[in-house]
């Protein structure tokens, strides 16, 4: 299919699909051959994550991490998934993930990843190269999935919020079951030391503290005042109001319909959940993650 991705509307609304087990969309197989020949550098750095658990925002640390010094004009001229490119996504007239991320002029390279782990291109683990996970609280993360599924054009059309609710139980969501993706890559990280496994209630919680956590991961240092610097850039007021960080000059997101950037807060849930879908999602979950040895530490 071929998309002006001027010209998006409901048309251009990716459709589920069965892929090596996984639900999907086109937009994110499309490329396979060339993803999964990929080849990833020893100094890459993946950022995965299932969608909506603040991969922007993870991104945007690492970006300033790394370039806030040396190059502060990325920043304000370059948007985020420009630099730190979508392995998966093909979107025709643009360019490829890979080919961003072939593109980019800079190193480290900072990739950004939805895949569950088992699809991640061997490169990556052959090259031994650090990666970031980023987890959320399953219930605020199939929220703000909710609503960006609302406003992205490449999107599966979410239908209404009780049958959008059981489809995330039931894992069919892009990108697969948000259970099978956490405890994916949480069992991967008993195995491989070079993975971070991060949360985002964590970053709401004390976002220095987990700035001084990645760094450490990272081996890099950070002087207080630019600590200081990237924890107030990286607030939620201020990345909302970044054209280079909220997506909106990306023209497959209708923002008239929901911003990317939403209401960045824990606990949202609780304005979409009824009190019997609460319960019906809590014993759901015991269940999906009852595997007490690969089981992600839980968020509220
Ligand atoms: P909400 O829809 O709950 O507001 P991703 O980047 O993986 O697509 O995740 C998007 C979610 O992260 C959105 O959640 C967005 O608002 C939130 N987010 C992005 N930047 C944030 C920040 N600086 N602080 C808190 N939440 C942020």
């Amino acid at each position: 299919m071929s998309v002006d991705p001027d010209k998006m509307d409901s048309s251009s609304r990716g459709k589920l699909f069965d892929f090596h087990g996984v639900p999907m969309s086109h937009y994110f197989t499309d490329n396979w051959e060339n993803v999964q020949n990929f080849q990833a550098r020893p100094d890459d750095i993946l950022i995965a994550t299932y969608p909506k658990a603040g991969t922007t925002w993870v991104s945007n640390i690492l970006d300033l991490l790394y370039f806030g010094q040396t190059s502060p004009e990325r920043q304000t001229a370059i948007p985020i998934y420009a630099r730190v490119p979508f392995l998966e996504i093909i979107v025709p007239s643009l360019d490829s993930g890979t080919d961003m991320a072939n593109n980019l002029p800079t190193s480290p390279r900072l990739i950004k990843t939805h895949f569950p782990v088992q699809f991640v291109p061997k490169s990556f683990w052959e090259q031994n190269c650090r990666m970031v996970y980023v987890a959320r609280n399953a219930k605020d993360n199939m929220v703000s999935y909710f609503h960006f599924d609302r406003m992205n054009m490449i999107q599966p059309e979410p239908g209404d919020w009780s049958s959008y609710f059981h489809r995330f139980m039931e894992g069919k969501m892009v990108f697969g079951s948000w259970y099978d993706h956490v405890n994916g890559w949480w069992k991967k990280k008993q195995t491989y030391s070079k993975l971070h496994y991060m949360f985002y209630e964590d970053l709401i919680e004390d976002t220095g503290r987990e700035i001084d956590k990645l760094c450490s991961f990272l081996g890099l240092s950070c002087s207080v005042e630019e600590k200081e610097r990237i924890r107030s850039g990286v607030q939620f007021d201020n990345m909302k109001k970044d054209s280079m960080a909220n997506y909106s000059t990306l023209s497959v997101m209708d923002f008239k319909i929901s911003p990317f950037m939403r209401k960045g807060k824990v606990g949202d849930w609780k304005n979409h959940f009824t009190v019997a879908q609460s319960e019906q999602f809590d014993e759901d979950y015991k269940e999906k993650m009852k595997d007490s040895h690969t089981s992600v530490p839980h968020r509220n």
